[in-house]
Formats: structure tokens, C-alpha cells, sequence
């Protein structure tokens, strides 16, 4: 990795605005955070961005995303605070830049956002000073979802090749489910291509977007066929909540049709793994035994997550230009 590689965005917003470089710089700096997660003595936590404040203000509920950016900045021994749509002044009708601004009244340095609406990270991020980190906004993107499944793929794939220089070129990937209404699978999908890996998205037709494959990917409605040279089988979360209307007949056809189970396994291939950005609907879009099979990385993903935030946020404070660099505490 080039150690001193410089960072030139503000904020982390999506991934459609990123390069192949920018992409792989993160998933280069990752492993050292990786690394300091997993010290089996002393102190899991490295003082780089000692005395910055990082604020977490999500709209949408999240266990993950929000503990592993919140576990990520500590590791990292900034100070954070949490913020939730319900105990915060939005309620009482304030705007999201008036908030913005009483927040950085307080000097925050990262503000890590979820919002309902697609857009809402880019907004504040052009107004503010903050460094801006997307936590996903509405259906748009969800740019460190995709950066850490990136991770995951390259890890599981460089263990099977025995190449610990392989990247994602020629992985193929198959995106099973929800793909209009999930962020998870724009960001994937922006990110993959760009790493050079193919994908291919498949879920009932009421629930993949006109002109998809724009976005250079494959489509198809057939279980069986995205699955039969598929590397990576990443399975999406039934997004309920977003669906206005009722999209497949019901629960038990789409079971039938989509579900990720022993039998529709079968037609993978043998070394195929299994991902989801979790929670996991268990036995809806993927089997119960298959989301905790000896295939499923979905806990990799979430120990990934952690090393992966902490890299974008090392990048945001102490590589983009403006930063000052972070400066050990001294010992004296
Ligand atoms: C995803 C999200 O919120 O977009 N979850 C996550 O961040 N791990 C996927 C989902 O909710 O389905």
C-alpha cells in the first residue's frame, strides 16, 4: 500500500463518485485497522484520530451500521455521540442544516449520516464543513456497505486463489432479491463493476429497476442461472418498509421462485459464498442453514465493517489535504 497516497474528497458520499484508485486505497489501508481489531493482548485501539469528534446522527434505525461506526471511531480514541432521529430536535421541526450547524457549533470533525431521503448526505456535505460520512440515504447508496463486502470478497477470494495480491477482476457476483429498493445493491454494484468484477442481478421483475443494467450489469429473473457461475452470492434483505405496494404474489412464491436455499445452492458452484449486508429475514430470502452455514460470510462482513470505517475515517481526518496530521500523544 502507498502510506502516503492523499485523500482529495471532503466527505464519503457514494460510490458512484469514487475511482478504481480511490476504491482500492481504501481496501489497501484496511488491513492494518483489521489487524488492530484482532490483537489477542494489549490495546485494541490506535490514537489516530485522538481528540476529534465524530457524531453518529441516524434516522433509520440500524444496529449494525451505527455500533460498527460507533466501534470504529473509538478504536480510533475519538470522542463520539450518538444522535437518533427520535430523541433529536427534527422531531420539533428543525432542519437538518440548522441542526448541522448547532452540531458543528460543538466542532465536530465526522459526521456519519442516515436519512430516509436520498440526497441527504450530499446536501449537507456541499453547506458544511464537516467531513461527511453516507450511512446510506434512502434507496440511493450505501458506500461503506459496499466498501466492506468489497473487502470480504477480495479477503475470501485471495485465501481460495492462495494470492494474497488477487483483487476482485473477473469475480463473478450475484445479487439475489430486492434491487429496487435497496442501497446496498446501487453501491455494490458501482463498486464491483469498478473493481472489474461481473455481476448479475436477480429478483422477481416488480423488484428490479428499469435500466438496471445500465449500471453494466446482467439481469435476469432466473434463481438458477444467476446462481450457475457464481463466485459470490449475495443475498438482499426483503426491504418491507419501502415497498408501497405488494410486489410478488406471495411470501411462500417468492420462497419458491427466490430463496437462496440447499436447492437452489446446488446449482452453484462449490466454492460460491454467501453474503448479506444483514438483518437477515431468515427463511425468506435465504434459508436459515445457509445464512449459517460453513459458506455464509456474513459475520466476516460485520468484523470487516469495523477495520473498513475506520480506514475511510483515517483517510477523511489525516489524508485529506485540509487535516492536520494526527500526531501520536506524547509520552512524556
Ligand atoms: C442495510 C441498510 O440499512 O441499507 N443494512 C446495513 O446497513 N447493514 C441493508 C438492509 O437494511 O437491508
Amino acid at each position: 500500500m502507498n502510506e502516503d497516497a492523499a485523500w482529495t474528497r471532503k466527505d464519503l458520499i457514494g460510490i458512484e463518485d469514487l475511482s478504481r484508485e480511490e476504491i482500492e486505497l481504501i481496501l489497501d489501508t484496511a488491513p492494518q485497522f483489521a489487524a488492530i481489531s484482532e490483537r489477542e493482548s494489549g490495546i485494541k485501539k490506535a490514537p489516530l484520530l485522538q481528540g476529534r469528534l465524530v457524531v453518529n446522527w441516524f434516522f433509520e434505525p440500524s444496529t449494525r451500521t451505527r455500533t460498527s461506526f460507533e466501534l470504529a471511531a473509538k478504536r480510533l480514541t475519538a470522542d463520539t455521540l450518538t444522535m437518533t432521529a427520535a430523541g433529536s430536535s427534527s422531531v420539533k421541526g428543525e432542519s437538518l442544516h440548522d441542526t448541522l450547524a448547532n452540531i458543528e457549533a460543538m466542532h465536530s470533525d465526522i459526521v456519519v449520516i442516515r436519512h430516509n431521503h436520498a440526497g441527504a448526505a450530499r446536501m449537507l456535505a456541499e453547506r458544511h464543513s464537516s467531513q461527511i460520512i453516507n450511512a446510506g440515504d434512502g434507496a440511493h447508496e450505501h458506500p461503506t456497505q459496499a466498501l466492506l463486502d468489497a473487502y470480504t470478497m477480495r479477503d475470501e477470494t485471495r485465501r481460495r486463489l492462495g494470492d494474497d495480491q488477487a483483487g476482485l477482476d473477473g469475480l463473478r457476483v450475484a445479487i439475489i432479491g430486492d434491487i429496487a429498493h435497496s442501497r446496498v445493491a446501487r453501491s455494490n454494484i458501482w463498486c464491483l463493476t469498478k473493481l472489474g468484477a461481473t455481476v448479475t442481478v436477480c429478483g422477481p421483475k416488480t423488484l428490479l429497476p428499469m435500466g438496471i443494467e445500465r449500471m453494466g450489469c446482467r439481469v435476469t429473473t432466473n434463481l438458477r442461472e444467476a446462481l450457475e457461475d457464481a463466485d459470490v452470492v449475495y443475498v438482499l434483505r426483503m426491504q418491507l418498509e419501502r415497498q408501497k405496494a405488494s410486489l410478488f404474489p406471495t411470501i411462500r412464491e417468492y420462497v419458491r421462485l427466490f430463496q437462496v436455499g440447499r436447492d437452489a445452492l446446488a446449482a452453484a458452484p462449490e466454492h460460491a459464498i454467501i453474503m448479506h449486508p444483514g438483518p437477515i429475514n431468515r427463511d425468506l430470502e435465504v434459508a436459515s442453514d445457509i445464512a449459517d452455514g460453513p459458506r455464509s460470510v456474513v459475520l466476516d462482513q460485520v468484523s470487516n465493517g469495523v477495520a473498513v470505517r475506520m480506514a475511510v475515517m483515517h483517510l477523511l481526518v489525516n489524508r485529506y489535504p485540509k487535516g492536520e496530521p494526527a500526531t501520536p500523544p506524547s509520552r512524556a
